[in-house]
């Protein structure tokens, strides 16, 4: 009995020593100190509740009931002590410790257009100012349309101008210039005047190598009208080349051939790395092909859906992956394509 009288006493003594101890705590690595000493597998608490089963039979609930009231006023008393150490130290960092606002923040990365876009949108700018209509035309074609139409009947050696990425189903090709375009859009407008250009991807089977790419964006000018002349392609180009690479571009048209075209012509302009003096970019001519261009074929102009009695045209075919490299000083055409954001970036 009283061991058993001994016991509660002890327990009020363990309390009183532990809420003395926690009063005096204020870190938190303290705190936990703290509870290991007092509500710890040995702590005086933990103790007691092992004693219980050798005491006298009727006094063990009034000890067990003692014992756990002790425990749980600590474990309440501890979590108070938590809060609060925990907010005053919530307190002390925001009034303590300087924010410094003045760091930057941390920008989003940001995207940006390819270079091939930046250019054909810069092209599409400059047409629209002189009239021209951006038209779309697919870039899995027919052969019909890549070929036949265009005035390039099969087994003809023209067609040694383009190789072609051929699919397993028959006459379906990948096109090999924006050429079909017209054809689409002529079929959709005669017998209209129709002044459009058709831009987009390209290909071609071909030995890649540092100006060959299987895959390039190409854009085609067509204009049908009546009593369009020879005189209205070359102002035309003219006037774009200027446009895009300065007033002071000279220019040039050489007699060349094209299936589609009758007559047909290429045109050059004066090397703007050499200023005509020649350099390893002109390959010492000191001129630049940028362009295919001519009148629109009689035939080709019939299998569009116009009488070429009445109506005349003309058009003109122009890779812009080159345009860039020429504006840009790029050196290798294979660049566009590799994915190479350290490229890409630059622009
Ligand atoms: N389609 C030609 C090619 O890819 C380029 C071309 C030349 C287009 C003359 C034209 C043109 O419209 O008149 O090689």
């Amino acid at each position: 009995m009283e061991e058993n009288k001994d016991l509660i006493v002890i327990l009020q003594q363990i309390q009183q020593k532990a809420l003395e101890a926690l009063q005096k705590i204020n870190s938190s690595e303290d705190l936990e100190h703290w509870k290991a000493v007092f509500l710890g597998r040995s702590s005086e608490v933990m103790q007691v509740f092992k004693e219980i089963p050798a005491m006298e039979v009727g006094m063990r609930p009034v000890l067990g009931q003692k014992a756990n009231i002790v425990k749980t006023e600590l474990e309440k008393h501890f979590e108070a002590a938590r809060e609060h150490i925990q907010q005053a130290a919530l307190t002390n960092s925001i009034t303590q410790q300087k924010l410094d606002v003045t760091l930057p923040g941390r920008l989003p990365e940001r995207g940006r257009l390819h270079i091939a876009t930046q250019t054909l949108q810069e092209i599409y700018r400059i047409l629209a100012e002189m009239g021209f209509q951006v038209y779309r035309s697919r870039e899995v074609e027919s052969d019909e349309y890549n070929f036949e139409l265009l005035n390039i009947p099969a087994h003809h050696p023209a067609r040694d101008l383009w190789d072609t990425f051929y699919t397993k189903k028959d006459g379906i090709i990948l096109r090999t210039h924006t050429s079909p375009g017209q054809i689409h859009a002529m079929h959709e407008y005669a017998p209209d005047p129709v002044r459009i250009i058709l831009p987009g991807m390209v290909y071609r089977y071909e030995q890649m190598d540092a100006s060959h790419e299987i895959q390039f964006n190409q854009i085609e000018m067509l204009a049908v009208g009546k009593n369009i002349t020879f005189g209205d392609l070359r102002g035309t180009l003219e006037e774009f080349v200027k446009r895009m690479f300065g007033s002071g571009v000279e220019t040039r048209l050489r007699p060349s051939y094209f299936p589609f075209t009758e007559p047909s012509a290429e045109m050059d302009m004066k090397c703007i790395a050499c200023s005509g003096k020649g350099c390893t970019v002109c390959s010492g001519t000191g001129w630049l092909e940028i362009l295919g261009c001519g009148m629109v074929h009689p035939t080709v102009l019939m299998n569009g859906g116009y009488d070429p009695e009445k109506f005349s045209g003309f058009a003109a075919g122009l890779g812009t992956e080159r345009i860039s490299m020429l504006r840009y000083g790029v050196d290798d055409i294979r660049n566009f394509w590799a994915n190479d954001i350290r490229f890409l970036k630059q622009f």
